[in-house]
């Protein structure tokens, strides 16, 4: 144990640091430690990770001394903020930035930034195709991500932006999944028109991870985006009919409707889906499954996520 270099994971009982964890515990290589940091160290999730040969360890990204001891000793870490948790474009760049000091403090050599385009450099205010939200963001949970990034850089930390994908996993824990109509029957909503959506599953993300900490000098200072597959949601629908032995039919709504669901976060989220359909060809193209692929052979497609989590996917 002594001689492995240890990565400090924040965000180790979620979807992104977990997958990262359990990446790191069931490498043969064993050429790392897992030291997953959670606000609750008494929590069940984080004794599922102490279980699995993970240093557990209390930290919290709004305390950024309590950053500093959980990143010292270690090689590297893995930074992923916490937008949903408070909707807070402003609060998430703060937690990015404690997590760069403290990184910085520690002196780490590698660092893993998951990030997301600040799409005001394609976007900006002034135009007027979707609308500026909280005064100052088109998609605030991507902006603040891609504006923080210039902190890491500034910082002169040896970094790999990772750009992360649409979960799949949205289907099962975000609402997103399929609903039924009037009529009964399962629509899928999507307000992407005919374009694709990049897609991963989460648990993927981490294995992506681990092979970036493996590769280093390879992908410091460099941008690495991953997905498992660009995906249509008419192509999502289908799949989706397959797997689930009943018609899903694909809702292709305009993301002015979308926006107006109502539900925490709508906007933001419409704002995000008309992002992607705008800019179809950048946002798949930093995207590229083969790279993903390399990284993580056993990279699941959207068909492969479905076989294996169907019946997790709430219908009603
Ligand atoms: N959903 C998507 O499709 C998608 C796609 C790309 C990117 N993202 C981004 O992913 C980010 C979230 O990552 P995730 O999905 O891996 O998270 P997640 O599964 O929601 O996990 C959240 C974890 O964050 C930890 N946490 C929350 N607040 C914390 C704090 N103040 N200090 C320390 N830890 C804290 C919690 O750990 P403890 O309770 O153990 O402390 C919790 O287990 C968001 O910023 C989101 O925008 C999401």
């Amino acid at each position: 144990m002594a001689d492995k270099k240890i990565i400090a994971v924040v965000g180790a009982t979620g979807a992104q640091g977990g997958g990262l964890v359990r990446a790191i515990v069931s490498d043969k290589s064993g050429e790392f430690a897992a030291r997953a940091l959670t606000r609750d160290v008494n929590a069940d999730k984080a004794k599922e990770l102490a279980k699995l040969g993970a240093e557990v360890v209390a930290a919290d990204v709004h305390d950024v001394e309590s950053l500093k001891r959980a990143f010292t000793g270690a090689y590297g870490a893995f930074c992923v903020t916490f937008f949903w948790a408070h909707m807070s474009p402003e609060k998430e760049f703060a937690e990015a930035k404690a997590m760069a000091q403290a990184a910085k403090h520690a002196g780490l050599k590698h660092v893993i930034w998951s990030t997301l385009e600040d799409t005001r450099q394609w976007v900006p205010l002034s135009d007027n195709r979707m609308p500026t939200l909280m005064g100052k963001y088109k998609v605030p949970h991507f902006d603040a991500k891609g504006e923080a990034n210039r902190v890491f850089t500034e910082l002169g930390l040896p970094t790999t932006f990772l750009l992360t994908s649409f979960y799949w996993d949205n289907l099962i824990h975000f609402g997103m999944g399929p609903k039924k109509g009037p009529d009964g029957k399962l629509a899928f909503t999507l307000p992407m028109g005919d374009k694709k959506l990049p897609g991963i599953a989460a648990e993927d993300i981490g294995k992506c991870a681990l092979s970036i900490f493996k590769k280093g000098r390879e992908f410091i200072g460099k941008t690495a985006g991953v997905a498992g597959e660009h995906v249509t949601g008419a192509q999502m629908a289908a799949a989706l009919t397959k797997a689930l032995g009943q018609e899903v039919r694909y809702n292709d709504v305009p993301p002015d409707v979308y926006r107006k669901f109502g539900f925490p976060g709508a906007e933001d989220l419409g704002n995000m889906f008309q992002f992607k359909r705008d800019f179809e060809s950048y946002f798949c193209g930093a995207r590229n499954p083969a790279v993903a692929r390399s990284l993580n052979p056993s990279l699941q497609t959207f068909d492969t996520w479905l076989a294996r989590n169907k019946s997790r996917i709430p219908l009603e």
